[in-house]
């Protein structure tokens, strides 16, 4: 005799058969901006493969981010610089699937990885191509100055473009470590230059890695039509973004200063608290204002 509930059981945490159509809205640019603007924050979180990316999306997440944190948190490699386009394809598609498949609303962002845009502004075409047709809704390059004609040349194709600042793992050798940005006289005034030539050149959402807090207010203050993301750049930007396993406690190093871990502060009552609930308790916080905490999370 079969039991009905093993007859019925998916192996492998399959993801639930394809919803009914979504009864939250999607996630477009113009909302992103509509919340910018009416000052509601915006969470973003990275995800890898469909089923993380599925939970964070049924938690609330806005944004999902498929970072070339991936190096890092699914490859083991010892920093970003490894991560090849192949791979960034690869787990866009994983992470759209996941999200397609239960009628998710997330917008997503996918790294273009170190190499596949410096070339040349056709070069980034081509690779920015790769990861829309993988399933991204919106592209994310790093760095300041030269950048800003790629993010021209992008925008005007049509791809949207996040922008990252600060602490750009991609260029760590070159900045020496993993170390706040933008804290002398000069070099703040550099950031907000290249802040606001990405805004000129189209980005809609800047990331702002490991950037001192009042730098990041005042910034996102300035940036009228480009929502600021922090990670460890204070309370003040349109919205945040943290890494999905250090978030979960699943950060097996030191965690940077930034990272609140949502996982260990869950009332400990076994079966009823899992990672979606610690994912929900992050968009909540960030959504309420109470992450990240300036005298805890920030320089
Ligand atoms: O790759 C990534 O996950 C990122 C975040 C740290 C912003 O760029």
């Amino acid at each position: 005799m079969t039991d009905s509930t093993t007859q019925n059981a998916s192996p492998y945490g399959t993801l639930p058969p394809a919803s009914s159509p979504a009864t939250r809205k999607p996630v477009s640019l113009p909302r992103l901006l509509e919340m910018h603007a009416r000052g509601e924050k915006i969470v973003m979180l990275t995800a890898y493969d469909a089923t993380f990316a599925a939970v964070a999306d049924a938690a609330g997440v806005e944004c999902i981010l498929v970072g070339d944190s991936l190096g890092m948190v699914c490859q083991g490699l010892s920093s970003t610089v490894g991560v090849s386009l192949e791979t960034m394809r690869y787990h866009t598609e994983c992470v759209t699937r996941g999200v397609r498949r239960v009628q998710g609303t997330a917008w997503i962002i996918s790294d273009l990885p170190f190499g596949t845009y410096h070339e040349s502004k056709e070069q980034a075409l081509r690779s920015a191509a790769v990861l829309m047709q993988a399933g991204a809704h919106m592209v994310k390059l790093e760095g300041g100055g030269w950048t800003a004609d790629t993010v021209r040349f992008l925008v005007d194709r049509g791809i949207p473009v996040c922008a990252h600042l600060g602490l750009t793992p991609q260029t760590v050798h070159a900045l020496g470590g993993y170390r706040v940005q933008g804290k002398s006289e000069a070099s703040a005034a550099l950031l907000k230059r290249h802040a606001h030539e990405l805004q000129d050149a189209g980005a809609t959402l800047l990331v702002l890695e490991m950037v001192p807090a009042a730098l990041s207010a005042e910034l996102t203050t300035e940036l009228s039509h480009c929502a600021t993301i922090g990670i460890g750049a204070g309370k003040d930007t349109a919205g945040q973004v943290l890494v999905l396993h250090d978030m979960l406690g699943l950060n097996l190093g030191k965690n940077p200063k930034f990272v609140r871990n949502f996982m260990a502060e869950l009332p400990g009552i076994p079966g009823q608290h899992g990672i979606k609930e610690a994912i929900t308790a992050y968009v909540q916080a960030v959504k309420n204002g109470s992450f990240p905490d300036n005298t805890l999370h920030a320089w």
